[in-house]
């Protein structure tokens, strides 16, 4: 039977399915990171080069409603870290603070096994496990990156507010202080001054 309303009735513009985590709509974008374009992201540079290149480290997915920059409005996205190592350091995201630097981020997990890294100003880091249903708020002024610990992908969701921006440029030139390397099988935060 046909559906009756008074006023016009839309369908939603995007669809999230809630058991994969993926986005589906016309104004999704999408984009990729292979270990070709994370150059002096992971600490053994040499055996990163020494890789084809093309190996899919992850991969965003972006629903932007409104303008980048726009005060008051929200960002959606659904990122899947890859399993995988550079040598002994978990594939993971760059990593980045907040362009405005006092805007805060939802993280949730939805599939795997992973680590959310978070750096204040001051370098201080702390670690939050991910896996399916966890939820990470991460706070403003804070840097964040995921890695995959697991053997299977690691999916989450992230809502941001618009204005927020994206500044890579303090990551690339000092890092975090910490990274996540396998040492006996197991993750280990290892901080800069024991690597
Ligand atoms: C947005 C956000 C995530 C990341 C994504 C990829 O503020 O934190 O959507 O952008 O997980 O990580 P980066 O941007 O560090 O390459
Ligand atoms: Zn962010």
């Amino acid at each position: 039977m046909e559906d009756h309303y008074n006023m016009e009735v839309l369908n939603a513009k995007v669809n999230l399915n809630i058991s994969t985590g993926k986005l589906a709509g016309e104004e999704i974008l999408n984009s990729k990171k292979f270990i070709k374009d994370l150059k002096n992201v992971f600490l053994n540079e040499e055996v990163r080069g020494s890789l084809t290149g093309d190996e899919l480290v992850y991969e965003v997915q972006a629903y932007l409603p409104v303008e980048e920059g726009k005060q008051g409005g929200l960002f959606f996205g659904n990122s899947t870290v890859y399993p995988g190592k550079v040598d002994n350091e978990y594939y993971m995201t760059r990593g980045h603070f907040h362009e405005n630097f006092d805007t805060a981020e939802y993280y949730w997990c939805v599939q795997g096994e992973g680590m959310l890294i978070l750096m204040d100003e001051d370098r201080n880091i702390r670690a939050e496990k991910m896996q399916q249903g966890s939820l990470h708020y991460i706070p403003g002024k804070v840097a964040h990156r995921v890695a995959n610990t697991g053997t299977g992908k690691l999916v989450f969701n992230a809502c941001w507010p618009s204005d927020a921006g994206h500044n890579y440029k303090e990551i690339d030139n000092n890092g975090f202080s910490a990274r996540l390397l396998e040492i006996n099988g197991k993750p280990a935060l290892i901080t800069e001054s024991g690597i």
